[in-house]
């Protein structure tokens, strides 16, 4: 049996140039270069090659992501037309499958270039209608979850690349697939009719024959257990539950739409109830935060609560419940993000390395980005248990998350107050820490303040360091990223050419991008 390397981390084509940017990096810390505004606090390189490569490596990961799509890529040869296999990889580890969750995930990066390219690509176009009849025909596949006819078969987490069941052992169901596919499909519909004078009525056959039923599904089962994204653990789940009652307002506004009023009542109706289930659920008295999980076997910290809330980033006609927010800007958010960060600083290896070196470098180490794991007890190391990794999706959610907490500050008005809470201030002292005057909880500061525009581009910063941790550890050669990296060296592990790593890179660069308008019509970019 063929074993593919692991830990031999030099047999890994993009190694030795990551150990070489790393000594170059370094070599240049020892010859100066290093501060200034062409060189800002979250990098060691200069502004100017961080966004050239930025720019080309968005290129290259929307290209790979397309690369492992059935009908349309070179490893989509055997995959039904329009899904995403998870990764090329089929051995050590084999995710050479179609996961619901991974599809509705990287299409949804699909949906976005298309609306970005106002809709008059027709390939896109093409791949996401796929997308739509193979989902159709998969919903309908009995498997191991269940059938179509009591709609259970929904809640299976993958199929093989035939559209066949998948027969194994698996923790199933898994109960974000549905709410996560149909919300793909409604931001692709809102995206024609806004920008390709189609109707939502040309979309009606989509509607009752593949959202209905992921609908109806999340209304039958939101109140059972399932298991989490992660695929470990059973429970209620912060996640699921937030893709569940996304996808349930959406459809409210879709139903509408349609001219069916009494779904669209029983829709929101349902998002409505799931909004305070995730009030009183995700909460913990104890700790004074949110909590991914409502089973005790983890802190409840975990980078899918910041998946869950750019998930509820509005995209165009998108209307959500107001009762839950938990937009990347909340308190609730600004807080968890900076406990889960944390926790992850002192957790790996490389992160408490590249810390000194931006110490030694005489940079503000509060703005040094580090590499983030899915939640500090992992022990999946993308093979097998040892002990868990960063991994390249979980770290550019964290950017994303900065760089829409900063757009959306940078967009208010002079009316609007930041008034740091109880909550928000441990994210606050990250970057007001030593500003003059600062007081922590209690104070206040508008658009206009010079405490507020250094928190907005200190924010920015920031996010910058996350992107550039992927930077440092992705092939530089090649654009090609895996699932993870390792904890003490930085080499590459896990599935490779992961279609979910290059979605995640994508729609975090494209967040950079559209902070940086605001930004720019804001204050400009600057070092505080
Ligand atoms: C494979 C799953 O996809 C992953 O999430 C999990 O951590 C490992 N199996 C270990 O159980
Ligand atoms: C393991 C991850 O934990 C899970 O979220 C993902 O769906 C599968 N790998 C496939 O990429």
């Amino acid at each position: 049996m063929y074993i593919a390397p692991r830990s031999g981390a030099l047999s890994l084509p993009g190694a030795n140039k990551n150990m070489k940017a790393f000594l170059l990096s370094a070599l240049s810390l020892i010859l100066g270069n290093t501060t200034g505004p062409e060189c800002p606090p979250g990098l060691l390189g200069s502004l100017a090659d961080f966004e050239s490569w930025l720019q080309s490596e968005s290129v290259i990961a929307f290209n790979k992501l397309v690369d492992n799509i059935g009908g349309y890529g070179t490893n989509g040869d055997a995959v039904i037309n329009g899904m995403p296999i998870a990764s090329p990889s089929r051995l050590d580890p084999d995710y050479y499958y179609i996961w619901t969750r991974d599809a509705a995930i990287t299409l949804a990066a699909v949906v976005d270039k298309y609306f970005k390219g106002g809709a008059h690509n027709t390939t896109l176009h093409a791949i996401l209608m796929d997308y739509i009849r193979s989902s159709e025909r998969l919903q309908r596949v009995t498997n191991p979850s269940g059938d179509f006819t009591s709609l259970s078969g929904l809640g299976e987490p993958k199929f093989a690349v035939d559209g066949s069941p998948f027969q194994g052992n698996w923790g199933r169901p898994q109960r974000d697939g549905p709410g996560l596919r149909a919300s793909t499909i409604m931001d692709f519909i809102n995206t024609c009719v806004l920008l390709s004078e189609t109707t939502h009525s040309s979309f009606a056959d989509a509607y009752w024959s593949v959202i209905v039923p992921d609908l109806q599904y999340i209304q039958k089962f939101w109140q059972q257990p399932g298991f989490d994204l992660w695929e470990e653990i059973d429970g209620h789940h912060l996640y699921t539950s937030i893709a569940q009652m996304r996808a349930l307002s959406q459809g409210a506004y879709l139903a509408t739409e349609l001219g069916d009023t009494i779904s669209a009542a029983s829709f929101a109706e349902t998002a409505d109830d799931i909004a305070r289930f995730i009030r009183s659920t995700y909460w913990s008295f104890g700790q004074e935060r949110l909590v991914e999980t409502d089973t005790t076997k983890r802190s409840g910290l975990d980078s899918a609560t910041i998946l869950a809330a750019i998930n509820m980033v509005t995209v165009p006609n998108r209307t959500l419940s107001d009762s839950v927010d938990l937009y990347p800007w909340s308190d609730d958010i600004l807080q968890y993000l900076e406990e889960l960060i944390r926790s992850m600083e002192s957790l790996f290896d490389i992160n408490t390395m590249r810390i000194q070196q931006f110490a030694t470098a005489g940079k503000n180490t509060n703005l040094t980005g580090v590499g983030i794991g899915r939640y500090p007890e992992d022990v999946y190391d993308g093979y097998g248990i040892s002990r868990g990794n960063p991994w390249f999706l979980c770290t550019t959610t964290v950017a994303q998350a900065l760089y829409a907490a900063t757009q959306y500050f940078a967009s208010r008005t002079s009316s609007y107050t930041i008034r740091v809470t109880k909550k928000s201030e441990v994210f606050f002292d990250r970057f007001l820490g030593g500003f003059p005057g600062y007081s922590g909880q209690g104070y206040e500061l508008s658009p206009g303040d010079k405490s507020y525009e250094c928190l907005v581009s200190s924010m920015f910063h920031y996010a910058d360091s996350f992107m550039d941790v992927v930077r440092t550890h992705m092939d530089q050669s090649t654009g090609q990223m895996s699932e993870q990296f390792y904890r003490d060296n930085g080499y590459m592990c896990g599935a490779a050419d992961l279609t979910w790593s290059y979605g995640a890179f994508y729609t975090a660069a494209e967040q950079r991008a559209s902070a940086t308008k605001e930004i720019n019509d804001f204050i400009g970019i600057q070092t505080c």
